[in-house]
């Protein structure tokens, strides 16, 4: 009889600490200017007992965090160790369509992309994942993705927290769903198990001081509402791209997937505190991916959805433990951060309307595929050409019943109207993903500058993995001026002369025919000045070595017997 008390007590005892609290995880960092990423097949205890199969660069789940200046160039090599073809993606990043790492970008299995590009961004917090169309979902869930850290000097002015795993932290925060054999499986609203920066159940010890957290919603489809136990008041520092202008006091935080927010809270005299960063879902309007109702409009569900604990309900997210304080603390909140100009909507030459809807009107409407403008993904169709320096206008308008996080690669944006009246402070900064709401109308603004190049496409699309997966995205390219440099006879881009790669970075090939060698070459900048040239010769081949020019656009004019050819031709980052 006792032994059968004794017995259970201590399987009380041990199903007790299996669910124990587990040390967050910190992405280790990388520096400098060059980086070498191997993205590979490979595994990770989640549970005791359990491998889990994942996909992981440099490490068994998630990648490195990757500390970049701003104005730096650097060089980063991906190996693609899977056997599935990826490509990578640097989310947020003003970089040129070429480096942008979208669904054309491919990494074949066993080969490397090496992407070098300055880093022109505001500090904030990027991340780099897996864009593979129709498989984005599935890479990234497997956990290929990563951090990046940009620093730059307005914000080294601050007195703001900034050592890295001390004061300040980076929390990647997901749901997932495990099959029975905790394998890690997408699929129809299935993730009920959280985790952030790929540990379960997770504790931080934390100073009793400010300390900085840098959230990103790294979920397929989950939108958070995030806030602390006891309704403490935390301040916004930051959105997607960069500083807000000034802290903005919450007690509650949306954040929806691909969106980043940079958090302060004032941990100053909570010493031996143990305080839950958790999501009040149970908060969220409904026709959001995470409240009680996910559709708007009777029925609107996705199978299996009520079934999942989170759904609707209040969830911890990471626990922290208040311990004692660090040296030079930072003890106070700044008053102001930076000033972030915004382009007057007057300014605007460009004006675009894209609509959300589902492919299937009624009951069903939620579980998507979702179009955009009434058209799905296409990878040969170019939905938008941009003139390059095009400050645009777009509105966005779901006319669906659950809301979509909307983002846009190469350009950050503001935004300028929500339903007609002005954002919320915390949302009045820059952004790369705005969360729209069913039947709601959001407008931005931003400007298309730095890059053009008619070959290679940028993407805009729902953050929503499956919705994007599914077509519930675009493409668009931003075009290069036409420059007029007075050249005679100019033949059209037809005649025999090729020219590439263009973009070119290292070397540019120029190829005629015996029949029609070349007989000039001649390399200008767009003001007309004459950077290399070589006449009087009879080639079907010339090389240039364009290294030492820097990355921007100029004209090259190729003579051969039969006339001129004037290209327009980019010096890639
Ligand atoms: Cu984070 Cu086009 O993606
Ligand atoms: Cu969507």
């Amino acid at each position: 009889m006792h032994k059968k008390i004794l017995l259970i007590v201590s399987i009380l005892v041990i199903s007790r600490f299996s669910y124990s609290q587990n040390l967050l995880a910190i992405p280790d960092t990388l520096s400098g200017t060059v980086f070498n990423l191997n993205i590979r097949d490979t595994n990770k205890v989640f549970y005791p007992g359990f491998t889990t199969n994942t996909f992981g660069i440099n490490a068994a789940y998630l990648g490195p965090t990757l500390m970049l200046n701003k104005g730096d160039s650097i060089s980063v090599t991906f190996y693609n160790q899977l056997m599935d073809t990826t490509t990578i993606h640097w989310h947020g990043m003003h970089v040129s369509a070429m480096n942008d790492g979208g669904p054309h970008i491919t990494i074949p299995p066993i080969s490397a992309w090496n992407p070098t590009f300055k880093v022109r961004d505001h500090a904030a917090m990027y991340w780099y994942h897996p864009h593979m169309h129709m498989m984005t979902n599935l890479h990234a869930s497997l956990g290929a993705a990563g951090l990046v850290i940009v620093r730059d000097s307005t914000e080294a002015t601050l007195n703001l927290p900034r050592r890295y795993g001390i004061d300040d932290f980076p929390l990647v925060i997901q749901s997932k769903c495990f099959d029975a054999n905790k394998q890690i499986v997408i699929g129809n609203a299935s993730d009920s198990v959280m985790m952030v920066n790929g540990t379960i159940n997770p504790y931080l010890p934390v100073p009793a001081q400010v300390v900085r957290l840098r959230l990103l919603n790294a979920s397929s489809e989950r939108v958070y509402n995030l806030g602390f136990q006891g309704n403490l008041s935390f301040f916004q520092i930051g959105s997607d791209g960069g500083l807000l202008n000034a802290p903005v006091s919450l007690t509650r935080l949306r954040l929806a997937p691909g969106e980043r927010a940079e958090i302060l809270i004032d941990l100053s005299g909570k010493n031996g505190q143990n305080i839950y960063l958790k999501s009040f879902a149970s908060e969220l309007p409904n026709a959001i991916y995470g409240a009680t109702q996910p559709g708007m409009g009777a029925g609107q569900t996705i199978p299996g959805y009520t079934a999942n604990v989170l759904n609707g309900a209040d969830f911890n997210i990471l626990l922290l433990n208040v311990m004692s304080q660090t040296a030079l603390p930072v003890t106070s909140i700044p008053s102001t951060l930076v000033n972030n100009t915004i382009w007057p909507v007057a300014s605007a030459n460009g004006f675009k309307t894209l609509t959300f809807s589902p492919v299937n009107p009624g009951p069903t409407a939620i579980q998507g595929p979702f179009l955009i403008n009434n058209t799905s993904f296409d990878m040969n169709v170019v939905n938008y050409n941009i003139p390059l320096d095009n400050i645009e206008v777009w509105t966005l308008t779901n006319q669906s019943p659950i809301a979509h996080p909307f983002h846009i690669h190469d350009i950050q944006f503001y935004v300028t109207e929500i339903n007609g009246a002005a954002p919320p402070a915390n949302l009045a900064g820059r952004k790369d993903v705005i969360l729209v709401p069913a039947m709601q109308t959001i407008k931005f603004i931003t400007k298309f500058e730095t890059f053009c190049d008619t070959m290679n496409m940028y993407m805009y699309h729902c953050h929503m993995l499956p919705h994007e997966d599914e077509g519930m995205m675009g493409q668009f390219v931003v075009s290069c001026p036409k420059v007029d440099v007075g050249v005679e006879n100019i033949l059209d881009e037809t005649n025999a002369v090729t020219i590439y790669p263009n973009p070119a970075q290292h070397e540019l090939h120029i190829k005629s025919s015996a029949s029609d060698p070349i007989q000039g070459v001649v390399l200008r900048d767009l003001s007309g000045k004459i950077l290399w040239s070589k006449q009087k010769i009879c080639e079907a081949e010339q090389t240039i070595n364009v290294e030492s020019y820097s990355a921007t656009l100029y004209i090259l004019e190729v003579k051969t017997r039969s006339g001129i050819i004037q290209h327009q031709l980019i010096r890639s980052e």
